[in-house]
């Protein structure tokens, strides 16, 4: 088991390591922007001052009755310098003017003398046009009125179709948002932080932990706490493949036979320093071969597990 829980490990081990070097990349970029760049707040007019309800306004009672949709809520607003009635509905919100009673319109006019209105920069207002959600207005739903501002900054601002503003983007902002879908992982809507990808790089980077302590474990030996000087030693006879005797030599009891050679100044081939996961130190032991191991069988032939091969990692 332990050759494909290495395996695994690594592979694992690549795709949340990559995940975790984007998280902190992106998570030292976000807290690099000055949050008052991504939020816009130097273009940002101060909120206007509450102002008292019109004396002339007409009453409630009669706008309710003319009503084109059941109001299921009704609010008041001032539109710069038109007091209005806002009667939401199930679906709709319809826009009443509160002098004359009628029905009143947010017109791309007054949309751009709104954003105007919210905004200090040194940028003029361009055309205010009605537009569908985009992911700069994600958290809002429907169409939005948008008006760019020709800053530098490539400001933008997008209004309700019942005249609040909603957002101010930036390219600050704009910047702010690819980090943080990188750092939330949420690659189409950027707000669900509960995703799948997330959860599944939690539960890989919790998995990969456990599975590092077992790894970790299984590549000790109990010899290895034991001070070379205070075990006993075991010899080694090294034989060609013709049969021919080659050396003879002794290692410390504990050390891997692939340990034992390398000491001795013979490397075995090996793409894995001896982790038992590469097959490549394959030796074959002449007389009675130990038992196979799981890491011998995963990377060994059985035709080689029979005529005595093994991992000299592993022996
Ligand atoms: S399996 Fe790679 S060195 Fe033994």
């Amino acid at each position: 088991m332990t050759p494909w829980m290495r395996k695994i490990h690594k592979w694992i081990g690549l795709a949340v390591g990559l995940q975790l070097v984007l998280w902190m990349c992106s998570g030292v970029v976000m807290s690099l922007l000055d949050v008052k760049a991504v939020k816009g707040v130097e273009y940002k007019a101060p909120a206007p001052s509450k102002r008292p309800w019109p004396a002339d306004a007409i009453p409630l009672s009669p706008v309710l009755a003319a009503a084109q949709v059941p109001a299921q809520n009704v609010s008041t607003a001032w539109l710069l310098d038109q007091p209005v009635y806002r009667l939401r509905g199930e679906k709709a919100t319809q826009l009443v003017n509160a002098r004359t009673g009628q029905p009143f319109d947010l017109d791309a006019g007054l949309a751009r003398k709104l954003a105007s209105a919210s905004y200090r920069g040194p940028g003029v207002a361009g055309k205010a046009e009605l537009v569908e959600p985009s992911l700069e207005t994600r958290a809002h739903e429907g169409k939005v009125w948008r008006v760019p501002f020709s800053d530098g900054e490539d400001t933008t601002i997008y209004l309700s179709l019942q005249g609040d503003v909603l957002e101010h983007r930036n390219n600050t902002w704009r910047l702010f948002d690819v980090f943080w879908m990188l750092h939330i992982m949420d690659y189409t809507g950027r707000q669900d932080f509960n995703n799948a990808l997330v959860v599944s790089a939690a539960v890989g980077g919790f998995w990969l932990a456990l599975s590092g302590v077992w790894l970790l474990f299984t590549s000790f030996s109990l010899a290895e706490f034991i001070p070379k000087r205070w075990r006993g030693t075991r010899s080694l006879l090294v034989h060609a493949p013709d049969g021919s005797r080659l050396r003879s030599l002794r290692g410390h009891a504990g050390d891997s036979v692939f340990v034992a050679l390398a000491q001795q100044g013979l490397q075995l081939p090996s793409n894995c320093g001896g982790g038992q996961s590469c097959g490549l130190c394959e030796v074959r032991v002449r007389g009675g071969a130990p038992a196979a191991t799981s890491a011998d069988r995963a990377l060994l032939s059985p035709s080689r597990i029979e005529a005595g091969c093994r991992l000299a990692c592993n022996l």
